[in-house]
């Protein structure tokens, strides 16, 4: 396994590369990939099918070049209005459409999602705040607002539940900071994996059009187990938001295959909500397994990860090898997030199955 590791690409991106490019495709299919942060009950085995079946159609068509259609499907299932929708090409089109049309200076809480801070026009131009180690990394809101208007900035950056750390606050605590921070100009809030917090969702959509500074965006890669198709989307009642945002917007930018998906929504929403809840099922046995591994500080999840530090004296770079190499799985060492130190590993369930084994492949390398 060592020798034709293509372990030079870990260097060359501050996303963990994926799997396919590493090892190639053939031998991806043997290890279990505890990076891919994806509902692993979703699509339904008989949308894979329907996809396949229209899949040599799709190819050879067009896509929409009206997006109306598409943020109808999508509306529908959010009980949202479509007008207020933007979809992109994955959430990180929109991320690098906001950061190059709305935002001058922005305040980003590090470690965070590397497109946030890496993609900005000018790299100054993201005031990173740090957070804490020695309080795991937790971003307390009252301090966060204080030291964004210390420094005058009118833009602030705020993922819930974070990533890499899980961290979830409370939709009654969003609430008050959003009015709070009401004189700002723009608050984004990415709610990326916010359908596994919890049921209810705790998000903030059906609040939106109460706050014109409000920008929410989301990945459909997570919560609707779809990296591949690239579907994300952000939503806004402000429209001046919303047109800047449409004017630079490719035409095309979904295609056939993601457009197709999104009609599917609809009549599979109770299928898609049965595997939300089946995974955050998963996501608290996971949790409580890894607890009771003494060299591991496991920190407290609303997502479908679990964010982790080594206590043993082993480094983050070191597991993940060890459990590429000797155990055949691949976990997020959180190592290359600007923030972060070197002992934090992030993993994302994968089925109550993999998740054992890997809890003891942990159980072994950190005796
Ligand atoms: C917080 C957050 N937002 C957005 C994205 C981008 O997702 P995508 O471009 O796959 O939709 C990610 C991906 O990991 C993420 O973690």
């Amino acid at each position: 396994m060592t020798s034709d590791l293509r372990r030079h690409l870990f260097y060359e991106t501050s996303h963990s590369p994926a799997l396919a490019d590493l090892v190639g495709y053939e031998r991806a299919r043997e290890i279990i990939d505890f990076c891919f942060i994806a509902n692993p009950y979703y699509p339904t085995p008989e949308m894979l099918a329907d996809l396949q079946r229209n899949l040599p159609n799709l190819i050879k068509s067009y896509p929409s070049s009206t997006p109306a259609l598409a943020q109808g499907h999508l509306a529908s299932v959010l009980h949202v209005n479509p007008d207020h929708l933007v979809i992109g090409n994955g959430a990180t089109e929109i991320i690098a459409l906001i950061n190059h049309t709305l935002i001058d200076r922005i305040a980003v809480p590090i470690p965070t999602f590397g497109e946030y801070n890496e993609k900005i026009q000018d790299r100054r131009d993201a005031e990173l705040y740090p957070l804490d180690p020695h309080q795991r990394y937790e971003l307390r809101l009252a301090d966060y607002v204080a030291w964004v208007r210390q420094r005058h900035l009118t833009a602030l950056l705020l993922i819930n539940p974070g990533n890499p750390t899980g961290q979830l606050i409370p939709l009654d605590a969003m609430v008050a900071f959003l009015r709070e921070t009401k004189d700002m100009e723009l608050v984004i809030v990415d709610e990326s994996f916010i359908d596994f917090a919890g049921d209810p969702i705790p998000s903030l959509l059906p609040l939106a059009d109460q706050f014109s500074h409000l920008l929410i965006v989301r990945s459909m890669s997570k919560h609707c187990g779809v990296p591949g198709l690239r579907l994300g989307y952000c939503y806004s009642a402000n429209l001046y938001i919303l047109n800047r945002l449409r004017r630079f917007l490719p035409t095309w930018n979904l295609n056939t295959l993601a457009q197709y998906f999104l009609s599917l929504l609809p009549p599979t929403d109770a299928a898609y909500h049965v595997s939300r809840k089946r995974l955050i099922g998963d996501v608290r046995a996971l949790y409580d397994a890894l607890r009771g591994l003494p060299a591991l500080e496991v920190y407290p999840t609303g997502a479908n990860f679990v964010l982790f530090k080594i206590t043993n004296g082993m480094t983050a770079t070191e597991l993940q090898r060890r459990l590429l190499e000797e155990h055949q799985m691949y976990v997020r060492d959180c190592s290359n997030k600007i923030g972060m130190d070197n002992l934090h590993v992030r993993v994302a369930s994968q089925g109550r199955e993999q998740d054992a084994r890997l809890v003891e492949a942990l159980r072994i390398l950190t005796r």
